[in-house]
């Protein structure tokens, strides 16, 4: 079969043919509108564009740039101003719940007062019953305030020991400030030690636990914290008892990390009585400045009064040695309480009396350290050398030369590295 061409249809070719190709000059005119139009359009929007991106771009970098610095601050809670983002308490209490559980502060629940704020009980929805801390209102305006309650909140959601007041939660708000503490039913020592009705159910058996419990608790804070924790202010006043007569270190307004490439110079801070002699001369802390604190209370819960008398005259070398060899420990005593009797009350009391000599001593490097008076009551009691009526104050103080592990040349700085628990910081919370 021969193939045919097809025609191609006419009104086509007419179409095509019909209309004049424009002249050159023409259609180089109409390519030049095009471009002209399309630029004014095309240009604007695209540097309002590029703006928009430059914009983006530095709003971005902006915002990364404040996130890396607020990084930290983030992580620590007590930078934080949101009243309902910090609690630390199974996240199920709310701002609302303590203003509605205390009745707004109301008087009729504060059982204490201190420096810069008081101390409220309080029962939560859940049933709970705790203690509230919170900063009066002027205190709060003052910086020093500010700075020893976020101190507190600092240095106790770091810690746990089972002898140290455990904080549930805290509310760092600009306008109220509180802490939330598990509460302890019998208050203070220093406040059962002097209330006769009280003071007789400190029996000897729990006053020796909770010379131990303070031991165990600074023990802890000295030698197992990294960097280690100075109480400086350890007194009866700041050991809390609960309803079994437990004893628990609270009040670490003052506390303050140790910081071992530093000279640790500061401020004196404590309560009077409790505070080692050597601050008066010299403003450098170390731990043996707590070792001092914990003998005095030591010797307070074994006397059952405050030993101001018997530390003026173990000060004086001169006078102490004939002095101390006419007193005896039982001389001592609290007489509210019957005489111990049993073997291991009376060991017990005589290694308790006999360290918390050792810890009051003058010259800090002859302190032993809190590890060592710790240990002492873990190990295992020796027999008594002679009948417990006997034994004088002197031969007390003589004993602690057997005691020689425990003293140190040199007051201890720090052994540990200084980072503080994921703080990258050798931050000092000095007061
Ligand atoms: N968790 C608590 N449970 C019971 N009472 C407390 C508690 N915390 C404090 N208190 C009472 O409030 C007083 C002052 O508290 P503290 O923490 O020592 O504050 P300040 O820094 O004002 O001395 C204590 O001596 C005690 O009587
Ligand atoms: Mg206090």
């Amino acid at each position: 079969m021969v193939p045919t061409r097809i025609p191609p249809p006419p009104s086509l070719t007419l179409s095509v043919f019909e209309t004049p190709p424009p002249p050159p000059s023409i259609h180089r005119e109409t390519r030049g509108k095009v471009w002209d139009l399309v630029a004014a359009i095309l240009l604007p929007f695209s540097s309002v564009i590029f703006f928009v991106l430059i914009f983006l771009v530095v709003l971005s970098l902006r915002r990364r740039i404040y996130r890396a610095k607020h990084k930290e601050g983030d992580q620590d809670p007590t930078k934080n101003g949101d009243i309902f983002s910090i609690w630390n308490f199974n996240g199920r209490i709310a701002y609302e719940d303590i203003i509605i559980a205390t009745e707004d502060f109301d008087i009729k629940y504060c059982i204490g007062t201190g420096g810069y704020g008081s101390v409220y009980k309080t029962q939560l929805p859940n049933g709970k019953v705790v203690a509230l801390k919170k900063l009066h209102q002027r205190e709060a305006e003052e910086p020093a305030f500010d700075k020893s309650f976020r101190n507190e909140v600092k240095v106790l959601t770091e810690i746990k020991h089972r002898n140290i007041v455990k904080l549930y939660g805290f509310c760092l708000h600009r306008r109220c400030m509180f802490l939330i503490y598990e509460y302890m039913s019998r208050g203070s020592l220093s406040c059962v030690l002097r209330t006769d009705d009280e003071v007789v159910e400190l029996d000897w058996l729990k006053r020796v636990n909770i010379i131990k419990s303070m031991s165990h608790a600074l023990s802890y804070l000295h030698h197992d914290c990294t960097p280690p924790i100075l109480h400086r202010d350890i007194s009866s006043n700041n050991i809390l008892l609960n309803s079994e007569l437990e004893a628990f270190v609270a009040d670490f307004g003052n506390a303050r990390l140790l910081d071992p490439n530093s000279s640790n110079c500061t401020i004196l801070a404590g309560t009077h009585g409790y505070i080692a002699p050597e601050l008066a001369y010299t403003m450098a802390v170390t731990e043996k400045c707590d070792v001092y604190s914990f003998g005095v209370v030591a010797l307070e819960v074994l006397m059952g009064r405050h030993p101001r008398e018997l530390l003026m005259v173990s000060a004086s070398s001169s006078s102490s040695s004939s002095c101390l060899q006419n007193v005896l420990l039982s001389d001592i005593l609290d007489v509210r309480l019957s005489p111990p009797r049993t073997r291991n009350l009376t060991q017990n009391i005589v290694v308790a009396a006999t360290l918390a000599f050792a810890c009051v001593h003058a010259k800090p490097k002859y302190r032993p350290t809190m590890k060592f008076v710790s240990q002492q009551f873990v190990a295992r009691q020796k027999p008594l050398w002679k009948p417990f009526p006997t034994i004088s104050l002197l031969e007390l103080i003589n004993s602690e030369l057997e005691m020689k592990n425990g003293i140190e040349s040199q007051p201890k700085v720090s052994s540990h590295p200084v980072k503080y628990h994921g703080s990258s910081s050798n931050e000092i919370l000095d007061v």
